[in-house]
């Protein structure tokens, strides 16, 4: 914050620590008259007595309390407080006593393969939970995806399904960059090669446009989506040979991906969880869709 809204806060919390003694202070009363304030209820009366002092002084215990406070705490503009607490150290404390306490229990598995840990149920388990925190907002709880997000569980994998790919993903994060060929197609050329494409993936289509489709799908597309159409893992592009579609499964959707283009984003993890961690996720994922799929 700046200086003179540094000053600005300090001073108006002062000052009102201030105005609440003064206002205290001269309201109190100490003699005992003995007077009635004039209330009278059904005979009772109502005696205008000064306030007991244990409680005045329960106030100005208050106020001391709130200087004391002050001086300790972070609560006046920028000044840091004589305590050096802050939000930040104190989270940081907290994730390194959370990190001596539960690293030993991630780093045990370092050793194992990802094979041998997916074998493991205490470390599926482990991945799970940790999946279910970090991973499952895109990717859904049950790791399924959805528009946008791939599904883990399925046998198509645009980055690689080596041990070492996987980790890839997950530690350094995907960007997947499929370009807008709408302006270099022009709309018929985009629905002809979105044709060829339905036609790659097993769909009935209208020969003529799948034949002028496919002329394009060769000179512009095989580069990342390789000359069979199954796709290459160095550019994350999938395979169009199958009814998995990360953007959706109709025609409409399918031209809308060829015309504007997509670049799905899949944040980095190094940072975050470390590679312990991050090599029992790997496992875990690794393994997700393994009852239909040959362990290699
Ligand atoms: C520079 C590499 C590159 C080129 C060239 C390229 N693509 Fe792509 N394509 C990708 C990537 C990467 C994705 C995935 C985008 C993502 O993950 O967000 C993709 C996605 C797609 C999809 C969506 C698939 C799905 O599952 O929803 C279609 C359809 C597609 N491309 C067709 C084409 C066609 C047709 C051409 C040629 C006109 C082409 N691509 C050229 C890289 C490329
Ligand atoms: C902010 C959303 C988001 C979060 C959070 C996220 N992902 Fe992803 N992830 C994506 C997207 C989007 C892609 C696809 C990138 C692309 O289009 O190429 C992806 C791709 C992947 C892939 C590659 C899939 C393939 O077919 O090759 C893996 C593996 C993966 N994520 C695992 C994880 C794990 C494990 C976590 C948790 C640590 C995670 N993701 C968290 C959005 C996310």
């Amino acid at each position: 914050m700046s200086t003179g809204m540094s000053l600005f806060v300090t001073a108006g919390t002062l000052l009102s620590l201030l105005f609440f003694f003064l206002l205290l202070h001269f309201n109190r009363k100490v003699e005992n008259p003995g007077e009635t304030t004039g209330h009278d209820y059904d005979g009772i009366m109502e005696y205008d007595n000064p306030l007991p002092s244990w409680w005045y002084w329960g106030f100005v215990l208050t106020i001391v309390f709130g200087l004391g406070y002050l001086a300790y705490y972070p609560g006046l503009g920028n000044f840091e407080g004589l305590g050096q607490w802050s939000q930040v150290s104190q989270f940081e404390g907290d994730r390194q006593r959370a990190e001596e306490k539960y690293g030993p229990l991630f780093s045990q598995y370092r050793a194992m393969t990802l094979d041998e840990l997916g074998a493991t149920p205490a470390a599926v388990k482990m991945g799970r939970r940790l999946f279910i925190n970090n991973c499952s907002v895109c990717h859904g709880a049950t790791a399924t995806g959805s528009f946008g997000f791939p599904n883990l569980t399925d046998e198509e994998w645009l980055w690689g399904r080596e041990d070492e790919d996987i980790v890839a993903t997950i530690s350094a994060g995907r960007t997947g960059a499929m370009i807008a060929w709408g302006d270099i197609l022009g709309s018929e050329g985009v629905v002809d090669v979105a044709d060829y494409v339905q036609h790659l993936a097993g769909r009935e289509v209208p020969e003529a446009s799948a034949a002028r489709g496919e002329t394009t799908f060769i000179t512009y597309c095989t580069a990342c989506h390789g000359a069979d159409g199954k796709g290459q893992k160095v550019f994350g592009a999938p395979d169009l040979t199958n009814e998995i579609w990360l953007y959706g499964n109709s025609a409409g959707r399918i031209q809308h991906v060829i015309r504007n283009g997509r670049a799905g984003q899949m944040p980095a993890f190094a940072g975050k969880l470390g590679e312990d961690k991050i090599h029992i996720l790997a496992a875990y994922i690794k393994h997700l869709g393994s009852s239909s799929l040959p362990v290699p």
